[in-house]
């Protein structure tokens, strides 16, 4: 069924949506106010999906997409959409989860611009073979391998170093990985690079361990090799999602790299979870320092604290601070982190925030940072308990991040401030920093 539509806005998740005779339609790489003939793929109970045949009115923000593979690859959303109007996108769709989720009115400002490509500082590589090894990402809500030899949102290096183990397998002969019947070997190929240090941590993941990736390191450039800190074989035999085990042989070097930002420097293990965007994390870090007006007298709870980064740059300028994290890598990081950088006034805590935080006494000011899904019931009552002056919640999800302020509210907070920083550039993705104050 092929149907006219006029894509109204574009929500979280990078869908332009329009209406049909009453009913949602969602179809990807559009633009709002882009009048289109779009093919219906599926009738669900409640909504359309479609995809264009035709753009009989396209948006001027609408641009010639740089990559070969876009809208083929699962990895880019908006790379049919200048980079200016993606700011503007993005500020669009959290204001839209705002306004419908909260029945919040809070005026946003555009996120500033960072750099568009070659930002990532991790990249995490599906391995397939049919007859011939593909090393990409997987196609949008597929399990189907997209090659991406030139992808132009990784450092080139990622890329030079991706097409030379791709021709490392083949020549070598390989047993890769199949989903299917869980036989084989070889599963991802995962890419970390401190964009300071320029140092890069190699990890090959795999069932079971094969001497012969030894080899690698001896195929590639002296340049590139002279830029690898570690290069690690992690074991993962469970035939589930998590790309990474927490068992990792070191073949050579260290497990672990190193990135600065704000004159401190931070190890980051294989295991451990760091930003992506280093010019948008250094608008992060900024922001904060000044958001929090961090004062002699200061308690701090740095929560879901990663390998340390929020607490190290605020620990000169407070009298405390307790970060807590559940991931023992990252927490061991911290530790690190937090000698090399001389912060004594740190705790850093390894444990579940919903298991630590009844422990914990008040605290001044908290940061918040959460996974995807957000803040559970337990942290919520215990913040409720603590009620610090001043709350500042990072998120990278506006469906949770609108359901925690939302009771955060109820607290007896307002809402002083909702930046959003372009972490993600040509993805549908957002970081948002909000400041809430006590009233
Ligand atoms: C989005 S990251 C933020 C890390 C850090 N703030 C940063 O910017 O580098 C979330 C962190 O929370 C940790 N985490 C996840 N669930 C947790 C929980 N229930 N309690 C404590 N930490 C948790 C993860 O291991 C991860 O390091």
């Amino acid at each position: 069924m092929v149907i006219e539509l006029k894509i109204q806005k574009i929500i979280f998740g990078g869908f332009g949506l329009g209406e049909y005779e009453g009913v949602k339609v969602f179809v990807p790489y559009t633009c709002p106010e882009e009048r289109l003939l779009v093919n219906i793929k599926e009738k669900k109970k409640h909504y359309w999906l479609g995809e264009i045949k035709e753009i009989l009115e396209p948006s001027p923000f609408r641009i010639k997409p740089k990559c070969p593979i876009f809208t083929q690859c699962g990895g880019c959303d908006f790379l049919h959409i200048d980079y200016f109007y993606q700011l503007v996108l993005k500020k669009l769709i959290v204001n839209d989860s705002l306004q419908h989720l909260g029945k919040i009115f809070f005026p946003l400002k555009n996120p500033l611009p960072v750099l568009p490509f070659n930002y990532r500082n991790k990249v995490q590589m599906v391995i397939k073979k049919n007859k011939k090894v593909s090393i990409g990402y997987y196609k949008k809500n597929t399990h189907e391998v997209i090659e991406n030899p030139d992808c132009l949102i990784n450092p080139n290096i990622f890329n030079e170093i991706r097409n030379s183990f791709k021709q490392f397998l083949e020549e070598n002969n390989f047993e890769i990985y199949d989903e299917k019947t869980q036989k084989g070997n070889l599963r991802f190929l995962v890419m970390r690079l401190g964009i300071k240090t320029d140092k890069i941590l190699l990890i090959v993941v795999g069932k079971e361990y094969d001497k012969r990736i030894e080899r690698f390191m001896d195929s590639l450039s002296p340049e590139i090799k002279n830029k690898i800190i570690g290069f690690l074989y992690n074991l993962n035999p469970l035939p589930k999602n998590r790309i990474l085990s927490r068992d990792s042989i070191v073949i050579f070097g260290d497990p672990f790299y190193f990135e600065e930002l704000l004159n401190k420097k931070f190890r980051i293990s294989v295991n451990s979870f760091f930003q992506i965007h280093y010019e948008a994390t250094k608008i992060l870090l900024k922001r904060i320092l000044e958001l929090m007006v961090p004062e002699e007298d200061d308690i701090i709870f740095d929560l879901y604290s990663g390998v340390g980064v929020f607490s190290v740059i605020l620990s000169p300028y407070v009298k405390e601070i307790i970060g807590v994290e559940s991931e023992k890598s990252a927490y061991e990081d911290a530790l690190f982190n937090k000698i090399i950088n001389d912060c004594l006034n740190i705790n850093f805590l390894l444990g579940r925030c919903e298991d630590v935080l009844s422990q914990l006494p008040k605290a001044t000011k908290i940061i918040l940072d959460p996974p995807r899904k957000g803040l559970s019931p337990i942290v919520i009552k215990e913040l409720a308990r603590i009620l610090p002056q001043v709350i500042l919640y990072v998120s990278c999800n506006p469906t949770t991040f609108v359901r925690d302020l939302k009771t955060l509210l109820t607290f007896n907070y307002e809402i002083e401030t909702i930046e959003l920083i372009d972490m993600f550039p040509q993805t549908y993705h957002i970081e948002i920093l909000a400041k809430l104050i006590k009233k």
